[in-house]
């Protein structure tokens, strides 16, 4: 495989934890872009914090730690990513700004490199048609926490040529993770089917039938869910889970995907989960969920 240097688009919950995972099971070189020197300040004290843990844990040396932190580059310089081999993108899930980064990644980028998106829902066939290189634009969807989740979604959009589809499987191998493939619907196989079962989840305590504590304890220990829907949501992040809603919901034009009046009312509050302390359970700074009453 050709790939030594990987450029990441977004330093966020799932840009650092790709940074993490491509210069540690990856032994790639990493260049991370983020507009904002706050994030990527952030970013990577997560993924310090997260390599320090698998010190403590025997699972890395020191200096094994120090060999991945150096791999990664961070940059607030668009342009930097003309010496990426394969680019991912990990930006909000917003269309317009994705189409819009792919035409500017299109120009600064050299011709033979992959553009990959993590989106978790929108067409990779638009995407590429943005670009003059639709053949090697792709999905690649990564699951939260990356470091953890061993699986990765390709999503070949209608003109992704057969050798970006491989290159792009390779990739995920490298990385330690299982590549499954899914065609270019609304979002793919996993959120086609994860968000119907949230947006189910919060109909539920919309309509009263239980506490958001009831509701996630029968998924966890009547179904063997390692997390609630709610905690999940609240995992995920509320405004990510209404943007995909919205776009299963237009993108099929079907009822059944229409998000719950109670997610569009948390986030138009700033109730978005962990990140912002409060979504259907409250967090304490340092992200733990304040237990509600039993
Ligand atoms: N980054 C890196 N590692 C992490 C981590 C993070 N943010 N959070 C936890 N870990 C690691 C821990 O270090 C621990 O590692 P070891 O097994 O080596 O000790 C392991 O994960 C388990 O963590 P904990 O013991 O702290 O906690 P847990 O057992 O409760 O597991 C969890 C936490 C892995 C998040 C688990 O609750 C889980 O699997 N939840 C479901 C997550 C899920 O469904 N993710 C997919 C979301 S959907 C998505 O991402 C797609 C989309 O498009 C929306």
């Amino acid at each position: 495989m050709g790939i030594k240097t990987l450029g990441i688009i977004g330093a966020g919950q799932m840009g650092h934890g790709i940074a993490q995972t491509a210069a540690h099971a990856g032994s790639l070189n990493v260049i991370l872009y983020d507009i904002s020197e706050n994030l990527l300040r952030k970013g990577l004290d997560n993924i310090a914090k997260n390599l320090e843990r698998l010190v403590d844990k025997g699972k890395l040396t020191p200096d094994e730690k120090q060999v991945c932190l150096d791999r990664i580059q961070v940059t607030t310089e668009l342009p930097s990513m003309s010496a990426a081999d394969f680019v991912v993108e990990a930006v909000v899930e917003i269309e317009n700004v994705k189409i819009d980064l792919f035409r500017k990644l299109d120009e600064i980028c050299r011709p033979d490199t992959v553009l990959a998106s993590n989106t978790s829902s929108i067409s990779i066939t638009r995407m590429g048609a943005a670009t003059q290189r639709p053949g090697k634009v792709i999905g690649m969807h990564f699951f939260y926490p990356v470091p953890v989740m061993g699986i990765v979604e390709i999503i070949r959009g209608l003109a992704t040529s057969s050798p970006t589809f491989y290159l792009t499987k390779e990739l995920t191998l490298k990385f330690g993770k299982t590549p499954v493939e899914s065609k270019d619907f609304p979002g793919f196989i996993s959120n086609r089917i994860l968000m119907p079962m949230i947006n189910e989840a919060v109909y539920a305590l919309y309509e009263g039938v239980g506490t958001a504590h009831a509701i996630d304890q029968v998924m966890v220990l009547g179904m063997r869910h390692p997390m609630g829907p709610l905690a999940l949501a609240d995992f995920i992040g509320l405004d990510t889970c209404l943007s995909i809603l919205n776009v299963l919901y237009r993108g099929f034009g079907d009822s059944k995907y229409r998000p719950c009046p109670l997610l569009k009312q948390y986030v138009d509050a700033g109730y978005l989960g962990r990140k912002t302390g409060r979504g259907f359970y409250e967090y304490g700074p340092d992200g733990t969920m304040i237990k509600p009453p039993q």
